[in-house]
């Protein structure tokens, strides 16, 4: 689907340094980075619980980006990541309920979605000391809309720390090797 035609590529490195001239790399991520739209539909290939925020993550990866990777490999091209932070049913002292299966209750309610997302070249925007390989960011209303005054620099800066065999994803990358060695 993506980067068909020839010309999408340069067309796109070309608007990226413009908005990196114009106003910093931050804003480089929500110009390419598409809303995933159907998410629901993809792998959900894990779920973390965060009684900090009284949410859980739920993480969808594409499916046809999950086919072709592999375990300790870079995680291909292509791939899309997207967290969706759902709010869970609390407790009359605030605190969250835990269900029968021994986990959070999600009430269905989603308050956000964080979407990395790596295609060849992207990284080449992005200013080598914060460069995360070829991804980039972006974050979403369940509406679709970017959400007003999203700066990436923190997102890159954070998933900086996951070096090496995490190719800059704190769970994607992990689920693959736990997985692999099961
Ligand atoms: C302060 C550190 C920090 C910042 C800033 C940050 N993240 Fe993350 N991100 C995490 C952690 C930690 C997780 C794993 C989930 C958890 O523990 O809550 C995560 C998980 C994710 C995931 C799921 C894939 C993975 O790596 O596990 C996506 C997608 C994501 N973040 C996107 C973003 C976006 C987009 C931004 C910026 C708008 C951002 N993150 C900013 C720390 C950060």
């Amino acid at each position: 689907m993506r980067n068909k035609s020839p010309l999408r590529p340069a067309l796109t490195a070309g608007l990226a340094s413009l908005l990196i001239v114009a106003a910093g790399y931050g804003l480089a991520g929500p110009e390419r980075v598409a809303f995933p739209k159907g998410y629901q539909t993809w792998i959900k290939y894990t779920v973390v619980e965060r009684p900090d925020r009284k949410i859980v993550r739920n993480m969808y990866v594409n499916p046809e980006a999950h086919a072709r990777a592999k375990a300790g490999e870079p995680i291909p091209d292509g791939t899309v990541l997207v967290m969706e932070d759902m709010k869970v049913d609390l407790s009359a002292t605030g605190t969250p309920e835990i269900g029968p299966d021994g986990r959070f209750v999600p009430t269905g309610e989603v308050v956000g979605l964080f979407v990395m997302e790596k295609q060849k070249g992207w990284g080449e925007a992005i200013p080598a000391d914060k460069r995360n390989g070829d991804w980039d960011y972006s974050s979403f209303a369940v509406d679709g809309t970017v959400r007003p005054n999203l700066n990436t620099s923190g997102c890159f800066s954070c998933h900086l720390s996951r070096t090496g065999e995490r190719d800059f994803t704190f769970t994607y990358a992990k689920v693959l090797l736990d997985t692999a060695k099961r």
